[in-house]
């Protein structure tokens, strides 16, 4: 069975174009092509980058699989053309790059490190950025909303000021860093500027966060199946991101239980809303519990090494003569953390926005309300009914009851 939705990219960095299919996407959406490009756009920003993004103004086009704006369930294909379109021109690079592709692709591929390094860029990602805001759009359709920003880079921390998420757009869209942060973001500046005149370069750590999600995406049943692990995939293929974490991350191998786990009350005047009335004082598991979501925000968090060209370049070799060299200077990004949370951002889409269509369908929009409407009046029921034999006095005899823990 292949998978309910899925994506390909094609295209090098300085080829005619990158192309991506996105296959299994739900009719009935109007799709804002200018939503698209406006994240295409925020991918090219941010503070640090270099001079190619002066070059491109990336736009989507369309191919195929809408009908008058609206998705029609056939295969998407999106475009997006690069003017700096010079790939047949270019030389090949005489040494590999440290903290490339370059060494093991020419290697491995036989044919030069310029076929490898093309499309071992970075710039694959705008494909997938297009993919990804088509996605958020379907799960806006269902007020789940994905929202990445900038958590810290070159080591410098930019906790956000606020946790009220009506600010956070104004907020990062004011910040030349893309931070929830303003007063990190002047020494942020500060640093990058000093790091690009010493020919060197930063990474850092971006934050993702998915808020309206039903119980239930993913499940617990088998290894390709957990959601956690979906998502990870997706973060760790992104170029130069070396770790992935969720919720307390890391933090919570060095407490212990009582200080990591989110305990679980229940207010019945909120049965309404999505997390059903089940209220979580704490959401340190950032949303996942046994691969699933459990109504709580999602949060990941990722880490972006610095950029690997050095404008003062580290030691290689030259790849004909095997003689000591140091590497090849391609024109470079200083840090690309800001538009590394955007990828992040679209990237978290795609997969929680699968997820979502195998759980409630993936044929029409109209399909997955009913089916998500269905699931919660289902779950409503069930609540309503244990509500109401709580009130007859009917208690659970088990209530104090320990179960014995499976392992
Ligand atoms: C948004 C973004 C922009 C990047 N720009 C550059 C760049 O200008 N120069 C560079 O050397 N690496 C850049 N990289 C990183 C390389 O693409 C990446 O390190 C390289 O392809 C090797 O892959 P790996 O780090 O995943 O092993 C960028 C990465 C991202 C996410």
């Amino acid at each position: 069975m292949p998978p309910v939705v899925r994506y390909l990219t094609a295209g090098e960095s300085h080829g005619k174009a990158l192309v991506a299919i996105l296959d299994g996407f739900p009719a009935g959406l109007r799709v804002d092509v200018e939503a698209i490009n406006a994240e295409l756009r925020r991918r090219q920003g941010g503070y640090g980058r270099g001079a190619r993004q002066k070059i491109e103004t990336d736009e989507v086009e369309i191919l195929a699989g809408t009908w008058h704006g609206v998705t029609i369930g056939s295969p998407i294909a999106l475009l997006i053309r690069n003017r700096d379109y010079k790939l047949e021109r270019l030389p090949d690079l005489p040494r590999p790059r440290p903290g490339h592709a370059d060494l093991a692709g020419a290697l491995k591929f036989e044919d030069g490190i310029r076929p490898v390094l093309e499309r071992a860029s970075a710039r694959e990602t705008a494909a997938r950025v297009a993919v990804g805001a088509l996605c958020k759009q379907l799960l806006a359709a269902f007020d789940i909303t994905c929202f990445g920003f900038v958590l810290e880079l070159g080591g410098i921390r930019a906790e956000p000021v606020t946790e009220d998420l009506a600010r956070w757009p104004a907020i990062r869209s004011s910040s030349p860093v893309y931070t929830l942060n303003p007063a990190a973001d002047r020494a942020i500046v500060e640093l990058i500027d000093q790091t690009a005149q010493e020919g060197d370069t930063l990474g850092g750590i971006v934050e993702v966060r998915v808020y309206g999600l039903p119980y239930g995406l993913g499940a617990h049943t088998q290894w390709d199946r957990k959601l956690r692990g979906r998502i990870a995939q997706g973060i760790l293929s992104i170029q130069a991101f070396w770790g992935v974490e969720f919720g307390l991350g890391f933090e919570a191998a060095r407490r212990k239980g009582s200080q990591v786990h989110d305990p679980i009350h229940f207010d019945p005047d909120r049965v309404q809303e999505r997390s059903l009335g089940f209220i979580r004082s704490t959401n340190n598991a950032g949303g996942l519990e046994g691969g699933m979501t459990n109504a709580q925000p999602l949060i990941v968090r990722a880490a972006k090494k610095p950029i690997s060209t050095l404008r003062r370049p580290l030691e290689s070799v030259n790849f004909d003569t095997l003689e000591p060299m140091r590497a090849s200077y391609e024109r470079s990004d200083v840090c690309a953390v800001p538009a590394a949370s955007v990828i992040a951002e679209n990237v978290v889409a795609f997969h929680v926005a699968e997820a979502f269509l195998e759980k409630f369908g993936s044929d029409t929009l109209q399909e997955i309300r009913r089916n998500l409407d269905g699931y919660y009046a289902a779950l409503r029921e069930q609540i309503r009914a244990r509500l109401n034999s709580r009130a007859g006095g009917q208690t659970s005899a088990s209530a104090s009851h320990e179960d014995d823990d499976p392992e």
